[in-house]
Parts: structure tokens; C-alpha cells; sequence
């Protein structure tokens, strides 16, 4: 039995697997920089947040229509499975899309085709999240919220992700206002290349519900003792961190004294096609690096569960699988 877990930090664009950028490019007559498996995979070297930014943007041009969405959604979530993942939250990133031309509608109806066939054929439950690149005007972000909020397109919450330092979270304060009165949920990504001043400003001007990655938190001891207090989801991609190189190497990431401080974490997988793997392979990297017992698998398991934006049953539910994986081990 695997570990049943809920994925709450992946951005789907972030699952564009190297073979699917190359045949997606062929069937839409897209010209990339690097028309080779081979000179493609020599792109994945990244020396900062930005640097893969660079090569994540440029590959998304082959998604161009609904059945393309459609087919990677449906794609990451027959792997997901693979990995015990029961309950999808699900990043994409509208402007990236509305750049190159495409349809709102058209982006969302592929992807929601994708995962209620995932609900249908795994049984994994979903919801999904608009990103708004903070790189970008706040204007930007606030038009395209005020059509998604107007058009009442299917989305669930709003997040906030891309270049990080340079530009705090209080740019996106009317943003993320409009959001919350629209009963959207509201997430950020702060504290992964950013100072922890961005995370506060994550939690006092955007009131957000979730911190994607917040490893800087423990930079700011006042801070940790407020997410401890509020127990503040922190979602955490230590494969993303390495790879990023937010930290040298697993040795050091902040993971173990993270869970020792009493931070509300649990473990994810960000971009798996880019950064070496899905979350299985995120979690099978932290339980070697930090030996970490099965009571603290099942400790980031139900911290991923009660950190959803799941009805409170069916939480409950998924928490009870936890304690039965728990318990095989003495059977
Ligand atoms: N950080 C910021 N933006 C992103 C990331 C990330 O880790 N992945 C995809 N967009
Ligand atoms: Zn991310």
C-alpha cells in the first residue's frame, strides 16, 4: 500500500515531460531552440529560480490547444497515481497562455476535461489554482481575475508564483483582496528565494490560506513561532530546493528542523518533469536523507491531507487511509 498523500504544490506546466515537448512541438508546428531530446535535456542545468524560469516559459509554447491540456493533465495524474497521490490541487499559469494567444476558456476546459477523467479512472479528487506572475503588472493579474471571477470560470483559488526576489508580495494586495470577496481561495509562493519579509507579507496583506515553499521562514525565529502558533500550511518541494539550488544539496535542507519546530509541512513535488521527479520520488528523497520513521511519513501525509482545500469528511476520510497504512506495518 502506498502512502496516501495530497498534492498540493504542482504546477502543470511543470509536468511537460522532455518527450512530450518534442512531439507536442511537432504536431503544432512549433520551432524550438533545441529541436533534439538530447539538446533539450542539456537545458535542464539550472543555476537559480530564474534560470529554469527561462527554459519553463520557452518550452510551454507547444501547448496550444484544449486536447493538449487535456492530454498532460490526464498524463500527470495517471502518474501521480503511481505515487499514492489521492487529492490533486492543481497549479496553472493563465498569463503564460493568454501571452501566446490562447483562449481562457479553451486552457480550463482542457484541463478540467483531464481531471475529471483523473476523478473518473483514479479517483483522485481535484481542485485548481490560477497562478498570477508576480514578475508581472498586478494590473495584469487583476484584469484576468476580474474575467475569470465574471465568466465564472471553474477555478477554485488564485496563487502567486515566477520570479520571486524583487517583487513582494504587497504589489498584489487589491489582487489578492478581490479574490477572497469572490470566495476564491488564496495561496503565495513566498520565502523560496525571497527574504521571510515576503512570507509575512503573504500572511498580513494577502491573508493567504497556504505559503508554497516558505523554507526562508526559519531566517525570522518571531515568524516561525507564528506559523508554529497558526499552524500555517507550509507546502515544501525538496527536490525543487536542490535542483534550484535554494539549498546545496539534501544534506541541508531545512526539511528536518522544519517538522522539529512544529511547522505545519508537508512534502510536494513543484515542477516533477523538471526538477528529477514526481512526489513519490520527493518523499523516497527526504525519507533517505533524513531517515525519517514511518509515524513522521504519516505526519507529512495527514499535514498534506488537512492542509486542502478538501470538505472536512472527506479529509477525515483520506486521514483514516493514513493510520491503515500506518497500521499495516505491524501486520
Ligand atoms: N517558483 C516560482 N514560480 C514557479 C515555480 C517555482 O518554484 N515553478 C513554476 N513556477
Ligand atoms: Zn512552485
Amino acid at each position: 500500500m502506498k502512502l496516501p498523500v495530497a498534492e498540493l504544490h504542482i504546477h502543470l506546466e511543470g509536468t511537460l515531460e522532455p518527450e512530450t515537448i518534442l512531439r507536442l512541438a511537432g504536431q503544432n508546428n512549433i520551432d524550438l531552440p533545441w529541436p533534439s531530446l538530447q539538446e533539450l535535456r542539456a537545458q535542464y542545468n539550472f543555476s537559480n529560480l530564474q534560470s529554469f524560469l527561462d527554459l519553463f516559459y520557452a518550452n510551454m509554447a507547444v501547448l496550444r490547444t484544449a486536447a493538449d491540456f487535456q492530454e498532460i493533465t490526464t498524463a500527470y495524474l495517471h502518474r501521480a497515481h503511481a505515487s499514492g497521490v489521492r487529492h490533486v490541487e492543481l497549479f496553472f499559469d493563465p498569463q503564460a497562455h493568454l501571452e501566446r494567444g490562447l483562449a481562457l476558456a479553451e486552457v480550463i476546459a482542457g484541463i478540467r476535461a483531464g481531471l475529471d477523467a483523473g476523478l473518473a479512472r483514479w479517483g483522485i479528487t481535484h481542485r485548481l489554482i490560477a497562478c498570477f506572475w508576480r514578475h508581472a503588472p498586478a494590473e495584469s493579474a487583476m484584469e484576468i481575475l476580474r474575467t475569470l471571477v465574471q465568466e465564472r470560470h471553474a477555478i477554485d483559488g488564485i496563487g502567486l508564483d515566477s520570479s520571486e526576489l524583487g517583487y513582494p508580495p504587497i504589489l498584489f494586495q487589491e489582487v489578492f483582496a478581490y479574490a477572497r470577496e469572490h470566495g476564491l481561495h488564496v495561496v503565495a509562493h513566498a520565502g523560496e528565494e525571497g527574504p521571510a519579509e515576503y512570507i509575512v507579507q503573504a500572511l498580513d496583506l494577502l491573508k493567504v490560506e497556504r505559503i508554497d515553499h516558505g523554507i526562508r521562514c526559519l531566517e525570522d525565529p518571531a515568524l516561525v513561532q507564528r506559523l508554529v502558533k497558526e499552524q500555517m500550511p507550509l507546502t515544501v518541494c525538496p527536490l525543487s530546493n536542490v535542483r534550484l539550488r535554494t539549498v546545496d544539496t539534501m544534506a541541508e535542507h531545512p526539511l528536518r528542523r522544519m517538522l522539529e519546530a512544529g511547522l505545519k509541512v508537508s512534502i510536494h513535488s513543484d515542477d516533477p518533469a523538471y526538477f528529477g521527479g514526481y512526489l513519490d520520488a520527493n518523499l523516497a528523497a527526504v525519507i533517505g536523507q533524513f531517515e525519517l520513521s514511518r509515524e513522521e511519513q504519516a505526519v507529512l501525509a495527514r499535514n498534506s491531507i488537512e492542509s486542502s482545500f478538501l470538505e472536512e469528511p472527506a479529509k477525515a476520510r483520506l486521514c483514516a487511509e493514513v493510520d491503515a497504512w500506518l497500521a499495516a506495518e505491524h501486520l
